[in-house]
């Protein structure tokens, strides 16, 4: 039995990995080790007080895999309920011959499953800090006080949003990968997504195959990170099909961020992932240095920290390149 996570799941191992020991699939591990850390009230790149979108409106993002089937539920831009990581495992549980679900529809189907709601999801702290970010962009200059979401609806959002997001500092998202007494593996994405993006902008946290794998025959795969990178290269599903192929983990591993390297345009920023494979290796690799990943087996007591390897995608933002 293994677990690996995001450092931010640090908050939700210990009850996942009590989940494993008493017998619960990996499936039900990673669903309890990420609820811990979208209810957790310090995190803002995950659930009820996440930063939101450039209009001051928290959309979540949430994908659940397992690995022994390789059934999936995902939703996108849902709003209103904390535990997106709950409803993504009813898409795929429930009577529904869909994965992926989003925004008004992933919200209707919310309510109908009796998922807990909640009227209000941002802190006041956090839409404080919305505030201040948008401050110092020319509209908001010219509406200081004003709350973005009584913008006329056609206004002009694109300028603002290229202002306001800022690659090295609004990307978070937990990843959980369990492997479970039986040797199967499942792994779970949740994320608020960037803050102050672009209304109705989905990430690769929610999309089978770019921010999150699993298949038991082979292993698991999952991102943090600019989502949009993920998504491009199928990054996941990617390391997921080297193994396959037969390379060694920390080989697939290499192979999943260098294929980063290929992504041509103006935005390219930071992209992280952490892996194991079915024998119970684990890997963490991110393009920046300093960032770490957590892990934790049946006979250790508490988690710990391993530091990721770091392979180097040159970083652009707009016209401006970045070390
Ligand atoms: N990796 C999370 C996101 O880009 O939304």
């Amino acid at each position: 039995m293994l677990i690996i996570a995001s450092s931010n799941g640090a908050i939700g191992m210990e009850h996942a990995m009590r989940a494993l020991k008493s017998g619960g699939s990996a499936l039900d591990a990673v669903e309890i080790g990420i609820r811990l850390v979208e209810a957790n009230p310090e995190e803002h790149s995950v659930g009820y007080n996440g930063y939101p979108n450039i209009l001051g409106e928290l959309e979540l993002d949430a994908s659940i895999m397992d690995g022994r089937t390789l059934d999936s539920g995902a939703v996108a831009l849902l709003r209103g309920f904390p535990y997106a990581i709950s409803v993504a495992r009813q898409v795929m549980e429930r009577e529904l011959p869909h994965v992926f679900l989003a925004g008004e529809g992933a919200e209707r189907f919310a309510r109908e499953i009796g998922a807990e709601a909640w009227d209000e999801m941002l802190t006041e702290a956090v839409r404080e800090a919305w505030r201040k970010r948008l401050a110092p962009t020319r509209l908001a200059q010219k509406r200081l006080a004003l709350d973005l979401r009584d913008l006329p609806e056609d206004a002009p959002l694109l300028g603002l949003v290229t202002m306001a997001t800022d690659s090295e500092r609004v990307v978070g998202t937990v990843n959980f990968i369990a492997i479970d007494a039986n040797g199967e593996i499942a792994s779970g994405v949740s994320t608020s997504g960037w803050a102050w993006k672009y209304p109705g902008r989905i990430g690769d946290s929610p999309i089978i195959g770019a921010g999150n794998y699993a298949d038991s025959r082979y292993g698991a795969c999952a991102c943090t990170g600019m989502g949009e990178l993920a998504i491009r290269a199928g990054t996941a599903r990617s390391l997921v099909v080297y193994l396959k192929m037969g390379m060694s983990l920390g080989a697939a591993a290499w192979q999943a961020m260098m294929d980063l390297r290929d992504l041509g345009g103006d935005f390219i920023g930071g992209m992280n992932l952490i892996a194991l494979d079915r024998n119970g290796e684990h890997v963490g690799m991110s393009s920046r240095a300093g960032a770490g990943y957590i892990y934790q087996t049946a006979d250790m007591d508490s988690y710990q920290e391993c530091e990721r390897e770091v392979v180097r995608i040159p970083e652009r933002w707009g016209s401006q390149a970045r070390e």
